[in-house]
């Protein structure tokens, strides 16, 4: 079964998995998702030199609007993105749009040289991109430098209860620094739940193309 692209509220494009039925961003617009959602509430510009962990990277829309939007407010430090994604198909597929973020070409290159050539870490205008291919739940576990930031993008917990657990939430939360916060677009009741149980502090995100709000998790209460 093959992924088909479908357009969404902004023109951007995103992909529906053949399976599970979902689509791979909001309805409402993918590009405005990922970083009204993500970056924004994060505000993960205002790092030195921030560490992100990319769960769930797919097309790359969410760590592409945080280069720009990073770059766009003047911060010129080494960007570190931890990308994790388990599937090849969606991975060939970024070659196949324009989303318009500027940092797309990279993320381009970057993902063409993991899937010809094999190469895990590339680096191009002081962005360190790293792919950890397989499961995030596994691979989650690998990572050593504390995360400033998460991006946590699983299809639903419905449809993905495996990726919503306490259990993969408390690796999440190992990987960070102290002062690190999580974005999600999740508000679902047992995914807080599962964040609270982990030790995070959990709060309500922006309201961007659906009715309740995302959430936002920190290690401290005090960050945002
Ligand atoms: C909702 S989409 C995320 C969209 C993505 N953030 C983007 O900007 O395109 C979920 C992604 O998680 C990936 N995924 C699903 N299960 C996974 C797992 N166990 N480990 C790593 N990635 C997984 C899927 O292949 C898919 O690309």
């Amino acid at each position: 079964m093959s992924l088909e692209k479908e357009s969404t509220g902004d023109g951007s494009e995103t992909f529906r998995h053949p399976v599970l039925g979902e689509l791979y961003h909001t309805r409402s617009g993918a590009v405005t998702e990922a970083l009204e959602k993500y970056s924004v509430p994060l505000k993960v510009w205002l790092k030195e030199s921030p560490v992100l962990l990319d769960v769930c990277f797919g097309l790359g829309y969410n760590s592409a609007a945080a280069i720009d939007v990073i770059r766009q407010k003047g911060n010129n430090s080494l960007i570190t993105i931890y990308c994790f994604e388990n599937d090849r198909e969606i991975l060939r597929k970024v070659m196949s749009v324009s989303p318009g973020f500027g940092s797309y070409s990279l993320i381009k290159n970057f993902v063409n040289k993991f899937l010809e050539e094999q190469v895990v870490v590339f680096e191009e205008e002081n962005v360190r991109l790293v792919m950890f291919f397989g499961d995030a739940r596994e691979e989650v576990r690998k990572v050593r430098a504390g995360a400033d930031y998460v991006f946590l993008d699983p299809f639903s917990p419905k449809k993905q209860p495996g990726l919503w657990t306490t259990d993969f939430m408390k690796d999440i939360f190992a990987a960070m620094k102290e002062e690190g916060c999580l974005a999600t677009y999740s508000y679902a009741r047992s995914v807080r739940v599962a964040l609270e149980s982990a030790g995070f502090k959990v709060f309500p995100g922006p309201v961007i193309g659906r009715r309740s709000p995302s959430t936002i998790a920190c290690k401290h209460k005090k960050t945002l």
